[in-house]
């Protein structure tokens, strides 16, 4: 793999300091910038950036990739650490039914909802199944998507939820980007076990939970607490099984009810605490000191048309937060982080610099992968965005719903290229 040279840069965009692993309240305005920059990269990481004007000079031209990326912002990848995106079908037909006035619980409630997906998803082989989740990941990757979380979640039986990892686990083989994966068998109760719930939770705490993390196939565990599918006592089981086999929780709480899932997950010290729409103000208090990463999902609020997450809240109180897609059939039938970047501006009030922070090295701090991507540090992999010419970088979120993205780069290499590569 030839070295790589970025110069001229409009600007290097999330120049941490190498060891900053995640960043809180105040300072996630505060994105390290360095404007008109320069960046190498050798063997897939970055191995040294600063301003042109301090700019070494090349000695040794051979094998050499350069970059001239005048007018265009350098920006780490976006990691989403939170997505359900193998799946066997889109579910537009709910969609019509949401928009003729059915709600998401009225609709699961009528077997559609996840149920829906998990019939589709057992009847499919695992061949299929990889096929189109790598489409999926493939169209992220070209929207500047550099590592996502896979939730299981759509099999509900002990093969099926260990089928979607398996997929999942192919994913990450054939694919540039990182995939961590997550066992999320306890996402709504199969039929099979509607008169024995505490079955169901049995088979994922002492046959799923051992089995995936004995085969590695999962690096998290995640419940559905909320009503009507997972009770806290529930979640509770789930992660306390996870963690004696090492497996931390990120976990779905308070969509659409409070009902003690931030302060059970917290005592449990899970990795993050995803969605958040409905927050008391004593869910908020629990969070604070804390070392979970609140991870919200406005486009999953804007599909929904739910609530968003009160982002301002959060990090007002000095709390951090990391964005992701929750890309799925059912809630988010979109991965676009792009689209997440606008929606956390418009409507969670963050401001570009603090979603960019959230998009990148909160994102990958929510699933344990700080130390290799978030930001443009020497010695992170050397995955990068490398936008169009824009004004500024509150333009990116600003003129929402067009593509600014000209070159998505992985470990150094092109998976997406424009003519900044020309
Ligand atoms: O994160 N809330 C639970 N799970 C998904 C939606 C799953 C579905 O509807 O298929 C979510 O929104
Ligand atoms: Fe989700």
């Amino acid at each position: 793999m030839p070295r790589l040279l970025i110069k001229n840069a409009k600007a290097l965009v999330g120049t941490f300091p190498a060891g900053v692993g995640r960043v809180s309240g105040a300072a996630m305005a505060q994105l390290p910038t360095i404007e008109d920059g320069w960046l190498m990269a050798e063997g897939g990481r970055i191995t040294a950036l600063g301003s042109m004007s301090s700019f070494p000079g090349i000695t040794e031209w051979s094998d050499l990739q350069v970059i001239d990326a005048a007018g265009r912002y350098v920006l780490p990848g976006w990691c989403d650490p939170h997505t359900h995106t193998v799946f066997a079908a889109p579910r537009e037909e709910e969609f019509v039914d949401k928009i003729k006035g059915l709600s998401y619980q009225e609709i699961a409630a009528r077997g559609g909802g996840i149920l829906n997906s998990a019939r589709k998803l057992r009847a499919m082989s695992e061949d299929d199944l990889f096929t189109q989740a790598k489409d999926r990941l493939e169209n992220m990757m070209r929207q500047g998507t550099v590592a996502v979380e896979i939730k299981s979640g759509y099999g509900l039986t002990l093969e099926s939820e260990v089928k979607m990892l398996r997929v999942a686990k192919r994913l990450k083989e054939s694919l540039p980007l990182q995939v961590k994966t997550t066992l999320l068998a306890a996402h709504a109760l199969p039929p099979e076990f509607k008169e024995d719930r505490q079955a169901y939770i049995d088979l994922i705490c002492t046959t799923l939970i051992p089995l995936v993390a004995g085969d590695g196939l999962a690096d998290f565990v995640d419940v559905f607490c909320e009503t009507d599918y997972f009770t806290v006592d529930e979640m509770e089981r789930v992660l306390e099984a996870g963690a004696k086999y090492g497996l931390p929780g990120k976990v779905h709480v308070n969509q659409f009810t409070s009902i003690g899932g931030v302060q059970a997950a917290i005592k449990h010290i899970a990795l993050s605490v995803d969605h958040l729409e409905v927050m008391e103000p004593t869910d908020i208090d629990a969070l604070m000191g804390t070392n979970v990463m609140a991870t919200l999902l406005p486009s999953c609020s804007f599909f929904l048309r739910i609530p968003y997450a009160p982002a301002r809240q959060l990090i007002d109180r000095g709390l951090p937060v990391a964005l992701a897609s929750d890309h799925n059939p059912g809630s988010t039938p979109s991965g676009n982080l792009n689209l997440v970047l606008s929606l956390a501006c418009i409507h969670l009030r963050m401001i570009p610099e603090e979603a960019i922070t959230a998009l990148t090295l909160n994102a990958a701090a929510a699933m344990q992968l700080e130390s290799e991507l978030g930001s443009l540090t020497v010695g992170k992999r050397a995955s990068m965005i490398i936008t169009n010419e824009v004004p500024s970088l509150a333009y990116l979120p600003y003129a929402f719903g067009t593509d600014h993205i000209d070159t998505v780069l992985i470990d150094g290499k092109p998976v997406r290229s424009g003519t900044a590569l020309a």
